[in-house]
């Protein structure tokens, strides 16, 4: 019987990992729709609350990662495949702070302040600046691509896992 993730680290998996699926497709709704319509400010909204949230729940699961072990790759997995797998989660956790951090500052460019569910204001860390506001409209999209292809590439190994190796490693995230 393998070692199990513990109950937290299921909880801050499955909790971020729906928050971005989330996120990510009302974004990419968002910018679909024509014009500036109440409905696509009240999106663009939604879109910033959620976003910050996933940083604050990231900037939470690494203090807890940092300070955690986690269960041991199994004992056939090759070597390669533990460098992969174990570079894969470093970028994943990496983009998990870029994605929304560009976001961010794409918007704070955009001379327009964040202000969280529409109580708290963010801290406005730069000033708007019409030169920045187009290089990081294209960075915030690109580290978005980024992180569709590893998510893909990490569903793809996690299948992979349960599929054809049948190890049990997906069943240790499942809650
Ligand atoms: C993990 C969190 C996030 C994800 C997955 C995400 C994803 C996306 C995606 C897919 C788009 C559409 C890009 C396009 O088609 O051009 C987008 C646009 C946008 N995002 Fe995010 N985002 C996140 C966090 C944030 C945060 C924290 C903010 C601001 C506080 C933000 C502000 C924006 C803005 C303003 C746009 C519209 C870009 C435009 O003007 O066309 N995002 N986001």
């Amino acid at each position: 019987m393998q070692e199990r993730y513990t109950t937290t680290a299921i909880v801050f998996h499955w909790l971020i990992a729906l928050l971005i699926v989330a996120t990510f497709s009302l974004g990419l709704v968002m910018t679909d729709i024509p014009g500036l319509t109440p409905t696509k400010l009240k999106y663009f909204s939604w879109h910033k609350w959620a976003g910050v949230t996933i940083l604050a729940l990231a900037a939470l699961r690494l203090l807890w990662r940092l300070n955690s072990r986690v269960p041991a790759y199994p004992s056939s997995m090759p070597p390669w495949q533990r460098s992969a797998a174990s570079g894969l989660h470093g970028l994943l956790y990496l983009l998990m702070f870029a994605v929304p951090l560009s976001g961010y500052f794409y918007t704070l460019s955009a001379g327009v302040p964040v202000v969280y569910f529409g109580l708290l204001k963010l801290p406005v860390l730069i000033d708007a600046n019409p030169a920045l506001k187009p290089v990081l409209k294209e960075v915030h999209y690109w580290l978005n691509m980024s992180m569709l292809a590893a998510v893909a590439l990490h569903v793809a190994a996690a299948l992979k896992h349960q599929l054809i190796d049948r190890d049990g490693v997906l069943k240790r995230m499942l809650p």
